[in-house]
C-alpha cells in the first residue's frame, strides 16, 4: 500500500544533506546577518550573507536553523537560490517560490516564510553596516 509521507523527498534530501550550513565572520563589514524566528512554533533561523561591495552580488551564504525539517530544507534551498544573486534580486525571493520547490503542505508554509524573512533581514543588516551601498533607486519605492 502507498505510504503517506509527511515530507516530500526534496525536503528529506535537504534535511539529510543540508547545503551551506555554518556561519561567516560577523565582524566583516561585507557580511550581513539575518536572525529571525517563527512565532507560530518558536523555530529560529540565522543566515549570513557575504556581499561583494563592488557588484552587490552575494558571493557566500551560510545558515544555521534550529527548527523543523521544512525549516531546515527551506534554509538549505534558500542558500542555493541566493548565492550569485544581487541583493536586489535576493530581496525579491518569495516564500511561495521555496514552498513550491519543496512541495510544502499548507501547515508548513510558515517554515518557508522563515527563509524569506531571514534573507530580508540579512540584506537589511548589510545595508545598515554599509549605508552608502544602498542603491539610490530604491528610494521612493
Ligand atoms: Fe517543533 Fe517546528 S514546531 S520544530
Ligand atoms: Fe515552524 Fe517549521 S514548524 S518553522
Amino acid at each position: 500500500a502507498q505510504q503517506r509521507r509527511q515530507y516530500h523527498e526534496k525536503v528529506l534530501d535537504h534535511y539529510s544533506r543540508p547545503r551551506n550550513v555554518g556561519t561567516l565572520d560577523k565582524a566583516d563589514s561585507s557580511v550581513g546577518e539575518g536572525l529571525v524566528g517563527a512565532p507560530a512554533c518558536g523555530d529560529v533561523m540565522r543566515l549570513h550573507i557575504k556581499v561583494d561591495p563592488a557588484t552587490q552580488v552575494i558571493s557566500d551564504v551560510r545558515f544555521k536553523t534550529f527548527g523543523c525539517g521544512s525549516a531546515i530544507a527551506s534554509s538549505s534551498y534558500l542558500t542555493e537560490l541566493v548565492r550569485g544573486m544581487t541583493l536586489e534580486q535576493a530581496g525579491r525571493v518569495k516564500n511561495t517560490e521555496i514552498a513550491k520547490e519543496l512541495c510544502l503542505p499548507p501547515v508548513k508554509l510558515h517554515c518557508s516564510m522563515l527563509a524569506e524573512d531571514a534573507i530580508k533581514s540579512a540584506i537589511t543588516n548589510y545595508y545598515k553596516k554599509n549605508p552608502n551601498s544602498k542603491p539610490t533607486n530604491l528610494a521612493g519605492r
